[in-house]
């Protein structure tokens, strides 16, 4: 009885750190696949970020398994868009600098909310 009392409190307390995090404990993006990065990392707090922009039922938008057509039915969540966008180009792949820059700044853009400029992104 005991130690089956220890061991649920030993599963629990291990599983804790990942509860509080249930999502992505990102602040920055800084992909290792751009060597030599030429610019600072992009702020992005993502769970802040997609708090105030309303995005949280909106996972599969971001996390697409085909952003030419993106649907709430499946989603991509835990793959890293450089699995799938390469650095080089590849036929018919946006490659992965602009697969970044144009789904941040087209919803920008259309929002009218959110940076545009290299500056506010790449804070130095
Ligand atoms: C499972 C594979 C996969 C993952 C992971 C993935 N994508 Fe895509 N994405 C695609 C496919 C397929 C297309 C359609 C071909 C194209 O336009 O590049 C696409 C297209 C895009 C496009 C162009 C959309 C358009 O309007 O033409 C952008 C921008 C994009 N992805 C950004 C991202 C970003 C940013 C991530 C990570 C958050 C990501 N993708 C993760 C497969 C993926
Ligand atoms: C505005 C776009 C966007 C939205 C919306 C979004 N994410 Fe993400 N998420 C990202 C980007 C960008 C990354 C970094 C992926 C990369 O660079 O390969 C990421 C990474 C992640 C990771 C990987 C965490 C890590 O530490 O490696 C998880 C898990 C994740 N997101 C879950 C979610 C979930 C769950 C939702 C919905 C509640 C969500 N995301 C909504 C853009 C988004
Ligand atoms: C589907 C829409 C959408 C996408 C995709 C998106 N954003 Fe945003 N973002 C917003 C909106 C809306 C705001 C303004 C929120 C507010 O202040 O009301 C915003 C605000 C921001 C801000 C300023 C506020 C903050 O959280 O610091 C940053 C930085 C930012 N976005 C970075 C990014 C990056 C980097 C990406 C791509 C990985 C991205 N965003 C993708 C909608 C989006
Ligand atoms: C909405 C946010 C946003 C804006 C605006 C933006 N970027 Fe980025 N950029 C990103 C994200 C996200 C990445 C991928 C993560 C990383 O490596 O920083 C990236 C990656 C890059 C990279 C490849 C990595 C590196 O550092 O070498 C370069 C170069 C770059 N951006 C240059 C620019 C320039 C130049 C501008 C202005 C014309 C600009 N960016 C505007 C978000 C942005």
């Amino acid at each position: 009885m005991w130690l089956a009392l220890t061991a649920a409190a030993l599963v629990l307390v291990a599983l804790a750190p990942g509860l509080v995090h249930s999502q992505a404990d990102i602040q920055v993006l800084s992909n290792p696949a751009f060597e030599n990065d030429q610019r600072p990392p992009a702020v992005f707090n993502h769970d802040e970020h997609n708090a105030v922009a309303e995005l949280e039922d909106q996972c599969w938008y971001c996390h697409h398994m085909d952003g030419a057509n993106p649907s709430p039915d499946e989603d991509s969540i835990g793959i890293p868009c450089a699995d799938c966008h390469s650095v080089e180009a590849m036929e018919d792949m946006t490659p992965l600098m602009m697969a970044y820059h144009k789904q941040c700044k087209e919803c920008h853009m259309k929002e009218k909310a959110g940076p545009i400029t290299c500056g506010e992104c790449h804070v130095r």
